[in-house]
């Protein structure tokens, strides 16, 4: 990887990168997203890309679920996409905004109907008593909006990370790996490259 061929923005480049890995990987969306609470603990779990533009990295998901609650006391996180057959790992670091309700209705109404259901019945990332817990509320909402369409719930939504640090990273010999990082400065992007 050549810092010199890059394009001079780091979306345009994640956005070329997730093409290519969308040829040899089942998900190249999948990114693991880390935020924390107001402490300053940790957690990350797996979650898809579902937006790319200059304005961000967007994704979708329950706003009282643990990411949700930590996400309203700390409003910053770091994302991470692998591609092991493509030796290529790409770290995204920003501020977090919650995305427009309009936004969020968009992307709610191409769900397929299960997945609707499932996101009013389960409250995301609480303790169930057990399986059929679940089964029961999944039952209930389902004769609840029987036949109609289910709305977006005011719980669920996207979220928009908008990147001041992105980092591009690919496998190389003997652990010398090419790191480059592009950092957002007031008049763009700088980038640098980093030791491995
Ligand atoms: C491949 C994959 C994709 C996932 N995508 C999402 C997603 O887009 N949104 C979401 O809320 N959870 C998604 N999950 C589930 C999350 O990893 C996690 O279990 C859930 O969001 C609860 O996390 P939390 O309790 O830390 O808030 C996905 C899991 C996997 C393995």
């Amino acid at each position: 990887m050549d810092e010199l061929e890059l394009p001079s923005d780091p979306i345009t480049q994640l956005q070329a990168w997730l093409g290519e890995a969308g040829a040899v990987v089942a998900e190249p969306t999948a990114m693991t997203l880390a935020t924390a609470d107001e402490h300053g603990r940790p957690s990350a779990r797996v979650v898809l890309l579902r937006g790319l533009d200059e304005r961000g990295l967007v994704f979708f998901t329950n706003r009282e679920s643990r990411k949700g609650r930590e996400l309203r006391v700390n409003p910053r996180a770091a994302a991470v996409f692998h591609w092991w057959t493509l030796g290529r790992q790409v770290r995204v670091e920003g501020a977090v905004e919650e995305s427009a309700a309009e936004e969020s209705r968009a992307y709610w109404k191409s769900r397929p109907r299960g997945s609707q259901i499932a996101a009013w019945a389960s409250p995301q990332s609480e303790p169930l008593e057990s399986r059929s817990e679940l089964n029961d509320r999944v039952a209930m909402v389902s004769a609840r909006f029987d036949g109609g369409e289910v709305p977006l719930p005011e719980h669920w939504g996207g979220y928009r990370i908008v990147p001041d640090v992105v980092e591009f990273w690919t496998h190389r010999d003997d652990r010398l790996h090419d790191r480059i990082r592009f950092l957002r400065e007031r008049s763009g992007w700088r980038r640098e490259r980093l030791a491995p």
